[in-house]
């Protein structure tokens, strides 16, 4: 109520002290007297005082022949010269000048509306698991628009930062959406470091002296892992880019522990696998770890797993294993 007041009182002082000028004083044309052709003239045009301010007055010269140079200054006597190149045919040329008030508005831009368009956004993306990452497409269009990567009803905004999970590969579709929606396919593929899921050995970790046998590893990673084994005894040989070690014609001397290594360039995983050799000598028992511990056996175990150990401080695998 107080601000449409002062409001009011403002309007009505600014009528009050301008209404004298809702008509503007007729502006004055004033002209050189000596013209000559082949020169320049100056023409101006002058308005006689307005006290009020808050209105601007535009002047215009008017006439038929072309005007250059104009100059406008604005203020109490206000007014406007230009110039005119004369030749003899001007003589009895006119010249008028016409006042207006002026008014102008806030500027305003023109919204021109563009379908979104990418313009970087990568068909693959290679993720590290358990590393931050985001989906960044760029798209262009006005409005600008907003992009989210989706899967499987998961659905990812663009730059928003989150932990990768193994199950985040997989093909997604990317929508950039103003008025408009388009969309692409992103494929991402989740790298992570192996994991050793088993060690199938045949026939069985118990094998008689002089029978075949094969370990073979089975590791998951992303990129696909190398594999070797530890110790490398004499007679072993190995099939499948090394994750099958094959030991033909067992001897005493082939007992006790085999590592597998499973490395890529996330990281490196080892386990172990026992392989305890019967002899002729020994009577099959059911607990194959009870049956080690007879005879002198334990000793060969000793030495092969502290040879072991050795081994594995010497590789730097000493950590991993344990
Ligand atoms: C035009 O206006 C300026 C500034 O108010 C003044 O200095 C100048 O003398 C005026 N020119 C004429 C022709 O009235
Ligand atoms: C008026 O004369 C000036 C030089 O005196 C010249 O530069 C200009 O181009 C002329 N303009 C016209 C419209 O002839
Ligand atoms: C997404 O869903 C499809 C079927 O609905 C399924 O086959 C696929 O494995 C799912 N992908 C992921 C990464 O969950
Ligand atoms: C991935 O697994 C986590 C739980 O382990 C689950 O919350 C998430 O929705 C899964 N993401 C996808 C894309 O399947
Ligand atoms: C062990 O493998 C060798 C060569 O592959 C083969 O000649 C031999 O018969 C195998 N021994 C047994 C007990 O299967
Ligand atoms: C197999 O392992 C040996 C060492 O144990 C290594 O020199 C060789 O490059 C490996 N081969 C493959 C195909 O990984």
């Amino acid at each position: 109520m107080g601000n449409t007041a002062v409001w009011t009182f403002f309007l009505i002082s600014i009528l009050r002290v301008c209404r004298v000028h809702t008509l503007l004083p007729i502006p004055i044309i004033i002209l050189e007297d000596q013209v000559r052709p082949n020169a320049l003239t100056e023409v101006s045009c002058v308005l006689p005082s307005i006290e009020c301010r808050s209105f601007e007055v535009e002047l215009k010269i008017i006439t038929t022949e072309k005007l250059e140079n104009c100059i406008s200054h604005k203020g109490d006597y206000a007014n406007v010269t230009c110039t005119v190149n004369v030749t003899s045919e001007m003589n009895g040329m006119e010249f008028s000048c016409e006042a207006h008030f002026r008014t102008k508005s806030k500027p305003q831009k023109m919204k021109i509306q563009t379908e979104p368009e990418f313009t970087d956004c990568p068909d693959k993306l290679i993720w590290t698991e358990g590393q931050e990452n985001s989906f960044n497409c760029k798209a262009l269009g006005h409005p600008s628009p907003t992009v989210t990567c989706e899967m499987n009803n998961t659905i990812y905004k663009n730059e928003e930062k989150f932990i990768v999970m193994k199950n985040m590969s997989g093909e997604y579709t990317c929508r950039a959406t103003n008025f408009d929606t388009i969309t692409k396919p992103v494929t991402v593929s989740v790298e992570y470091e192996p994991r050793i899921l088993s060690i199938v050995v045949k026939p069985s970790m118990l094998v008689m002296e002089g029978a075949n046998v094969t370990m073979t590893c089975e590791a998951d990673a992303v990129p696909p892992p190398i594999y070797s084994w530890h110790p490398q005894t004499p007679h072993v040989t190995f099939h499948h880019d090394n994750r099958t070690l094959q030991i033909k014609e067992v001897t005493s001397a082939h007992e006790g522990f085999y590592i597998c290594i499973a490395q890529n360039k996330h990281g490196i995983k080892t386990e172990q696998q026992r392989i305890i050799v019967e002899t002729e000598l020994i009577e099959k028992e059911k607990d194959p770890a009870l049956s080690v511990q007879g005879k002198n056996r334990g000793e060969n175990i000793k030495v092969t797993f502290s040879n072991l150990v050795a081994l594995l401080i010497s590789l730097n695998l000493f950590y991993y294993l344990w």
